[in-house]
């Protein structure tokens, strides 16, 4: 077989075989085919596409270039959630703590932030104490025991797809729907879920800029786990503004540890209830979805989510009174900087990513793989959209050191902000569900 002429068949529109894309797959992770002939593919596929067999051979060829997570030792159905990216998505802190408490496991990986995206490790290493890297004994025995446990993803775990993913990414070939569909799913067959709840994100700050595409997105990846035998399902939901106020690593604990405390904003707390019912159906905790959805209330409004969310933040080392007085416990920021709006009128969106570019500037993001950050750092929306806004009213807070020049931050924000002079709704959170 020549890699060569698999680029051709896939320029040329035709559907590759098993066998040429476990070779393609193989060969590049042992590094014996090089980046330029991957990259061609890539391109390739990007415009001809793949249809849904190829996409599922590539996910499993790719689940398959390296570690399996072995989660058998876990009693119960695993799900995991994966989301396509958001900016101020602290979902992660919120629903693993509340579907665990529907007894419901959670295990499990995450990643870190980079550019204008948080990561969840990031956001957990904003507790003093919080470690991320334990054993794999200890990892399973804290969700034996606990309910959850979240751990920094392995470097063993699909190697094909962290090769592939930063070739694409600077190869204008990421935003091709097999190619982010077979990505995402890698990773999550290879991390040992049974089951998978995805957050398909659409809007200015996704990926996806319309409803329709992430729609597609999400029948790709529903339709792998048909394939490969994991019951998926997704969320469809709108990335038109952040979600939450909060935009950084301790302001966003502080504010998941407030929607645990059924005092969250409405659209964080809609979208962790949506998402956190899935899986408690798809745990088998709940007949219904229904039955699931007012498991998963009960779990956040009587305050079994946060007890919970305190035990697992002291069995990973973490300060467990962060969930009573996080403004004791969490990080805070040297110098706090008001953003004054320079403009009338209603907020029709908030521009996800120049919020999390800001946040980013502001030192709660990385710019680079090596770079360091500022728990403490970050934004606080002040509006959201629908809300009137005055000419010299605050918009935003920026949270930053003392040595930061903001005036970039600044800038970005006020840029984020979309007015009209008419009242409007904005875009609804929730676009539906594919299963
Ligand atoms: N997220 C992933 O993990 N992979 C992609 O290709 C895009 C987003």
């Amino acid at each position: 077989m020549r890699t060569v002429d698999i680029i051709q068949k896939k320029r040329d529109g035709f559907p590759l075989k098993e066998k040429e894309i476990r070779f393609l797959i193989e060969g590049y992770t042992r590094g014996e085919i090089p980046d330029y002939q991957l990259s061609a593919w890539a391109m390739a596929v990007y415009f001809q596409g793949m249809n849904a067999q190829e996409t599922a051979i590539l996910t499993d060829a790719m689940a398959s270039s390296g570690e399996r997570v072995d989660l058998s030792p876990i009693h119960g159905v695993k799900v995991d959630k994966h989301s396509t990216g958001g900016v101020g998505d602290k979902t992660t802190l919120i629903v693993g703590p509340l579907v665990a408490a529907c007894g419901v496991p959670v295990a499990k990986m995450s990643g870190r932030g980079l550019g204008h995206t948080g990561g969840t490790i990031d956001k957990l290493e904003a507790i003093p104490g919080f470690h991320v890297e334990l054993t794999r004994e200890e990892f399973i025995t804290n969700v034996n025991t606990i309910g959850l446990s979240v751990i920094s993803q392995s470097g063993n775990v699909t190697p094909a797809d962290k090769k592939l993913y930063a070739l694409r990414d600077v190869t204008a070939t990421v935003d091709s729907i097999p190619l982010i569909a077979s990505s995402v799913m890698s990773k999550k067959i290879a991390s040992g879920a049974d089951a998978i709840v995805l957050d398909v994100k659409f809007g200015s700050g996704a990926f996806m800029k319309t409803k329709e595409e992430a729609e597609t997105l999400a029948r790709a990846m529903v339709e792998i786990g048909r394939e490969v035998g994991r019951k998926t399902i997704a969320i469809l939901s709108s990335m038109e503004q952040p979600l939450g106020y909060a935009v950084g690593n301790a302001l966003e604990v502080k504010e998941a540890i407030a929607t645990l405390n059924g005092k969250g904003p409405e659209d964080l707390t809609e979208l962790c209830l949506t998402l956190s019912a899935w899986m408690i159906y798809l745990g088998k905790k709940a007949p219904t979805i229904e039955e699931a959805r007012s498991l998963a209330e009960q779990a956040l409004y009587e305050g079994k989510a946060l007890s919970l969310f305190a035990d697992f933040v002291a069995a990973q080392g973490g300060n467990p009174i962060v969930s009573e007085k996080p403004e004791e416990v969490l990080p805070q920021a040297k110098r706090v900087v008001q953003v004054l709006s320079r403009e009338r009128g209603y907020i029709m969106g908030i521009h996800g990513e120049k919020v999390g570019l800001a946040a980013m500037k502001s030192g709660a993001g990385r710019e680079t793989k090596e770079s360091s950050i500022d728990p403490s750092a970050g934004v606080i929306l002040y509006k959201k959209s629908g809300d009137q806004m005055e000419v010299g009213q605050c918009l935003a807070e920026i949270h930053c050191d003392s040595a930061i020049d903001v005036s970039q931050a600044i800038e970005l924000l006020i840029e984020a902000y979309e007015f009209s002079p008419h009242p409007g709704e904005g875009s609804p959170l929730l676009g539906g569900v594919i299963q």
